[in-house]
């Protein structure tokens, strides 16, 4: 059975190789053209196009690669769940207009028992609600009982695009319950809760539309799959860890964190969720300034320094006033580079341009969070809102992205934001 990431990453390719797929090599993380995608989010991006291409001009029919991607649109939950990471790796199959639904089913029931070895009555399955066919076929080929499927809807269970347009369609997920107490303990919690209870590991897409500009869905003239296991998640279960940052992929970096600083992990439930995105976005980071993505002001560059910020604040948190993340460029080289031959030669670059962030930010860090506490204090009384204003100034004149602010408002227990139209426009004009 296959525990290690490196051995995850290497089974899953050799699996689908010896099932006719060519071993493609990861596409950067800023996808070539394809200008309505920031960032590679998933791994069919580098495919888009053949999923319409006419079957005698296909490279190959079957694809699978261990992608890099990265999305930073739920920043602020990232080191709280098992669930958000910035940057992370997507194992993928894919078939353009080859197998469909039943081999897509076959193979990754035949990888999730026979390659991970996970316990499969832990194993739980969703479909999208109107397909009965894919619920039929996974009673049949994995023998699933029917308690263990369950019908969700377009949220859920149907996929893509990816960006604006191009390939789309339902999915079946594949979940793994890791038991009552990473749960929420609500009576109806179910596969599809929000917390952390079924972990949903490697969603299986039908694709069967090419979603047009203005929205139109018109049929693929043949089928396909694109499918995308997490890594991060799927290190956890099959390690049987506490949570994806206590896995191999993680737990190096904050140990070295834990050195470098002092402080223990298991300190507190603050100092944990630190730790944790600290982890997250250092790694993120080292991969996108490798690729010689730069932080900005604008477009990916703004990404990056929202991510670096939050990352700096969280170590304030920690009572770290240096510039710190940069010193642990080199262990996520270590975990990372025997897999992303790109990192090791990019180091000590990437370092510098870290630490240099870093210091932009600490040089305002300081008289922002003062300004802040100001913010909090005066919002008391005033229904706990911080008023937009507040926002902006910590936005415009200390560097503070709005989200920054609100998560640090949130834990703090302020709730609420007031933000008016022209506050919003003139953050969009100043971006
Ligand atoms: N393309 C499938 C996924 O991202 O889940």
């Amino acid at each position: 059975m296959v525990r290690a990431s490196h051995e995850i990453r290497t089974a899953y390719l050799k699996f689908f190789e010896a099932r006719g797929h060519a071993v493609r090599p990861s596409a950067p993380l800023v996808p070539r053209d394809d200008p309505s995608l920031l960032f590679t989010v998933a791994g069919m991006v580098q495919f888009k196009p053949l999923y319409s291409t006419p079957p005698d001009q296909l490279p190959f029919k079957r694809a699978t690669t261990v992608q890099k991607c990265l999305r930073a649109n739920d920043l602020e939950s990232v080191g709280r769940t098992l669930r958000h990471h910035t940057f992370f790796e997507m194992l993928g199959n894919f078939s353009f207009g080859d197998y469909f639904k039943r081999e897509a089913i076959e193979y990754a029931w035949e990888f999730v028992k026979s390659e991970l070895g996970l316990d499969t009555e832990r194993v739980w399955i969703s479909v999208y609600e109107q397909d009965d066919e894919a619920r039929a076929m996974w009673r049949e080929i994995a023998g699933v009982p029917a308690a263990r499927i369950v019908g969700l809807g377009k949220k859920d269970n149907f996929w893509g695009p990816a960006g604006e347009t191009g390939a789309c369609g339902p999915s079946s997920e594949l979940y793994f319950d890791t038991g009552a107490a990473n749960g929420c303990g609500k009576s109806d919690c179910a596969v599809g809760c929000d917390c952390d209870r079924y972990i949903e590991f490697w969603n299986l897409v039908f694709p069967q539309f090419d979603q047009q500009k203005d929205g139109t869905l018109v049929p693929l003239a043949h089928p396909g799959i694109d499918t995308g296991m997490g890594l991060e998640r799927t290190a956890f279960i099959a390690q049987g860890a506490r949570d994806n940052f206590h896995s191999d992929l993680f737990w190096p970096v904050i140990a070295r964190l834990q050195e470098l600083s002092g402080l223990e992990y298991e300190r507190d439930a603050a100092t944990r969720l630190a730790m944790n995105a600290v982890a997250d976005h250092v790694r993120a980071l080292v991969f996108t300034l490798s690729e010689g993505i730069y932080p900005s002001n604008e477009g990916r560059g703004y990404v990056l320094r929202r991510i670096l910020r939050r990352a700096s604040g969280k170590l304030r948190g920690l009572g770290i006033h240096d510039p710190f993340l940069y010193r642990l460029v080199d262990t996520i080289v270590e975990v990372m580079g025997p897999h992303y031959a790109e990192l090791a030669p990019t180091a000590p670059r990437v370092a510098s341009l870290i630490e240099a962030e870093e210091q932009r930010f600490l040089a305002t860090l300081e008289t922002g969070m003062a300004r802040f506490e100001d913010a909090l204090g005066a919002a008391r009384g005033r229904g706990d809102a911080v008023p937009g204003k507040d926002v902006f100034t910590l936005y415009d004149t200390y560097g503070f992205p709005p989200e920054l602010t609100a998560e640090m408002a949130r834990d703090r227990g302020k709730l609420e934001f007031i933000v008016t139209a022209r506050e919003k426009k003139e953050w969009v004009a100043a971006d």
